[in-house]
């Protein structure tokens, strides 16, 4: 599988977070190509065909941003904007990107707490909703999206822990099939508290 990472970082020199998880996915190996696009695009002018290249070159985009105003950061919008093209991505002829899987990674600020879905708050595959739609449209795989919530607050040590899961996870082809790999997870995840609770 040929892995795309895409990182939206107005600043990753002087991200935290997404610094470490960018370096801790390309030290795995596990990532065909990984790109930091606020370091080529600088201007915001995106060369859509070297995008569009990109992506038809590559089976699962991961695309990896700090979570700013509950929402993407400005460039990533764009980059769907100019990239995600009628006939390339959507229409009677664009279905370019069928089958690919789209994978999040995101890190919040917030706490878990006010990120729980009741009331005035939202969860955070809600406030991901534009892009799983996104992904719907194109006809790609929407995988479980991956996030960590006390961005700014928690140490390196939780920042790596994360990223180390994450390497795990990032090849796994199962992740294509959201609900699959939802249901196996839980699966497996019941038999240790069986077997924990000697009940197997
Ligand atoms: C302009 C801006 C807007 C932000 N908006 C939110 C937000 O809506 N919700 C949230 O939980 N955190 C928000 N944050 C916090 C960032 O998500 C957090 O600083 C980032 O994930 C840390 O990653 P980094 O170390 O790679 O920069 C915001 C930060 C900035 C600078």
């Amino acid at each position: 599988m040929k892995i795309l990472h895409l990182v939206f970082h107005p600043d990753l020199k002087e991200s935290r977070v997404n610094r470490i998880w960018k370096e801790q996915l390309e030290e795995s190996g596990k990532i065909t190509t990984s790109r930091d696009i606020y370091l080529e695009y600088p201007d915001f002018q995106i060369d859509i065909e070297k995008e569009q290249q990109f992506l038809l070159e590559h089976d699962r985009i991961i695309i990896q941003f700090p979570m700013y105003w509950w929402s993407v950061t400005p460039l990533l919008k764009k980059w769907f904007d100019d990239v995600l093209q009628y006939q390339f991505a959507y229409g009677n002829k664009g279905d370019k990107l069928k089958g690919k899987d789209m994978q999040i990674i995101t890190s919040v600020g917030g706490q878990a707490k006010n990120y729980n879905g009741f009331h005035m708050f939202a969860s955070v595959p809600e406030l991901l909703k534009p892009m799983q739609l996104t992904a719907n449209l194109a006809k790609m795989n929407y995988a479980q999206p991956l996030y960590m919530f006390n961005a700014d607050a928690c140490s390196d040590e939780e920042v790596k822990k994360f990223g180390e899961n994450w390497v795990e996870l990032i090849d796994d082809p199962r992740r294509g099939d959201g609900l699959k790999y939802t249901n196996e997870k839980l699966h497996s995840e019941l038999i240790d508290v069986y077997q924990q609770l000697g009940l197997d």
